[in-house]
């Protein structure tokens, strides 16, 4: 059931081609490492690419090196006896097995142990030294393996860095299009765009309104989605969704005259760059399709600086200097739920929606303004 892909599925079978490459897999949360990194193993067990067996382990937090080796030659299936394994048994466990393997180590990130850190950069070294014939490829989201790379900097070398992007309306789409087929349904186009807009490259929003939409258009005895049935859904998901605590927490109010949600809202519709940072001044646009009112940026500033803070549950974080300060969502998912909560609230309409991206659309294609 992967959708897309494929772009980074060759980067990975080109690296394990080459002796001495391994694979570092990072990207945002949510956006589809962990199931990517199924399939790979997958697809190198079945189509045996040079006799590959893949297989993949998750680190948890009470992990350390010994115990994830010792996972991973269980899920290859060959008995060890080490005490404790250090990188070099490990090295020449791997070497004396009989096939190459692609080894996965996914949520590196949860790892807590930073010696077991620090032994795995040497594993990776060693294993780039030798030219062992496996593959490693680890997991996660960019820091972690910024820290993996800073416990060995000559490792950087032997590894090969795929990012796991959002995913492209394009890719969104097939997701709706393979569980249709699955579910023996249809969706009009409209409506499958609409969702894949919603999800603002993040396939779990694609796959709770696809089932969401999909259950209501059976309910109603129909094989065809529509974009009413899509509008329910975004009223199901804002209500029943895990994360409606943690946007109840950042916005709620005593008083009604505070702006918490309407600029939380505003942040959630703010042109972003490609990391999803944004500046005080984006807020601008949508605040006032919101209110109907023009504020200038001392008068959100101080929701923004709440929004930092652990009573209002940390949801933005922000990097640079004073006076130039860049926010972003901490956790990708909340983005697009604000959004959809103000859709279903009625706050915003699908016509703010078109509005502001036309916006961004004139932004992209517009000439740089002359300096003189
Ligand atoms: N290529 C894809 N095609 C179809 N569905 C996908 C695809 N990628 C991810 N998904 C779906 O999106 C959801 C999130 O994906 P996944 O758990 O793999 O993300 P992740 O990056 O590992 O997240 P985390 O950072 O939280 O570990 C899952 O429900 C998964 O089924
Ligand atoms: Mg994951």
């Amino acid at each position: 059931m992967l959708a897309g892909r494929q772009a980074q599925l060759m980067d990975v079978i080109s690296a394990a081609g080459q002796p001495g490459q391994h694979v570092a897999l990072y990207g945002e949360r949510g956006v589809g490492k962990t199931s990517f990194a199924n399939v790979l193993a997958e697809v190198f067990n079945q189509i045996g690419v040079g006799g590959y067996r893949g297989v993949g382990v998750n680190c948890s937090t009470d992990d350390n090196f010994d115990s994830i080796w010792r996972n991973i030659f269980r899920e290859l299936d060959e008995d060890i006896e080490y005490v404790a394994i250090t990188p070099e048994d490990v090295r020449h466990a791997i070497e004396s097995f009989g096939s190459p393997a692609l080894i996965v180590i996914d949520e590196l990130d949860r790892l807590e142990d930073e010696s077991s850190l620090s032994l795995l950069a040497d594993t990776i070294k060693t294993f780039s030294d030798h030219s062992v014939n496996s593959t490693l490829v680890v997991v996660g989201v960019a820091r972690s393996i910024d820290e993996l790379i800073g416990e060995h900097e000559s490792i950087e070398r032997a590894l090969v860095q795929v990012e796991m992007p959002r995913m492209s309306r394009g890719e969104l789409r097939e997701i709706i299009e393979k569980g249709c087929s699955y579910a023996e349904l249809t969706a009009l186009d409209l409506a499958i765009d609409k969702i894949t807009k919603f999800s603002e490259g993040l396939p779990h929003y694609t796959h709770l309104l696809g089932l969401y939409a999909g259950q209501r258009a059976v309910m109603d005895d129909r094989t065809e989605i529509m974009v009413v049935d899509v509008d329910a859904a975004v009223d199901q998901a804002v209500a029943k969704h895990t994360i409606r605590s943690d946007y109840r927490r950042a916005t709620r109010s005593t008083r009604t005259d505070t702006l918490y949600s309407q600029v939380l809202l505003a942040c959630a519709l703010a042109e972003k760059d490609a990391l999803g940072f944004f500046p005080a001044g984006a807020l601008r646009d949508p605040l006032e399709m919101i209110t109907g009112k023009r504020y200038e940026i001392p008068a959100f500033a101080p929701h923004l600086k709440k929004f930092l803070e652990p009573g209002r549950g940390s949801v933005l974080r922000r990097e640079g200097e004073p006076r130039s300060y860049f926010y972003r969502f901490a956790n990708p998912l909340l983005q697009p739920y604000v959004i959809l909560n103000g859709l279903s609230e009625k706050v915003i309409s699908d016509e703010t929606l078109a509005s502001l991206e036309q916006r961004s659309t004139v932004h992209e294609t517009s000439e740089p303004e002359p300096l003189f």
